[in-house]
């Protein structure tokens, strides 16, 4: 309740909304199907990092999931911990700073973020092999790839985001 209302009060930050399983499987099915060779995962906002954890078990991959809501983050890590999450690394960070000091390239960064704060990532892109953006996508760039991933969505205000995985290269 506190971080909503604080939510409300830092411009860029969106309401939390943690992704439902069939996103999570949808990422994973792609992945699986399209980068079987990646190994390493950025998560952009990771909440209490249900997706994180869902990668580095369905994927076997290294994520490294960034969140920067104190309790959210909180959460997360002891999610982390009673689950026995192998694979993630969760870090209490502003991810926009932290990828703007960040000298390494990861194979996936994924984001499920919202309206205008995705845009963010077209600076950070060489971060990224490939970029993965759930439901919302950029407006200030075009898509390789498009995933229907079929039945739901998510709000962000008063607009409704048909579940989509759009995928994104430099
Ligand atoms: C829609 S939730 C997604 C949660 C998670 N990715 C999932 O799939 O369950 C977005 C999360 O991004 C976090 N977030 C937003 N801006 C951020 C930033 N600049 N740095 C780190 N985390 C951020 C929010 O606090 C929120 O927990």
């Amino acid at each position: 309740m506190v971080e909503f209302i604080w939510a409300g009060y830092i411009k860029r930050q969106i309401p939390f909304v943690a992704s439902d399983n069939k996103l999570r499987t949808a990422v994973i099915n792609e992945i699986k199907k399209n980068y079987p060779e990646y190994k390493t995962m950025c998560e952009i906002g990771s909440g209490y990092g249900g997706m994180a954890r869902a990668v580095a078990r369905g994927c076997g991959m290294r994520v490294t999931a960034l969140e920067n809501m104190p309790f959210t983050y909180f959460v997360a890590r002891v999610l982390d911990f009673v689950s026995g999450a192998r694979g993630v690394k969760t870090l209490r960070v502003d991810a926009f700073k932290w990828l703007g000091e960040y000298d390494g390239v990861f194979d996936i960064g994924l984001a499920y973020l919202g309206a205008g704060i995705n845009d963010r990532l077209i600076d950070y892109m060489h971060r990224f092999r490939v970029l993965f953006v759930l439901d919302v996508p950029m407006s200030n760039m075009v898509p390789v790839r498009v995933v229907d991933i079929g039945g739901g969505f998510t709000r962000y205000g008063d607009k409704k985001y048909p579940h989509k995985l759009f995928i994104y290269t430099k």
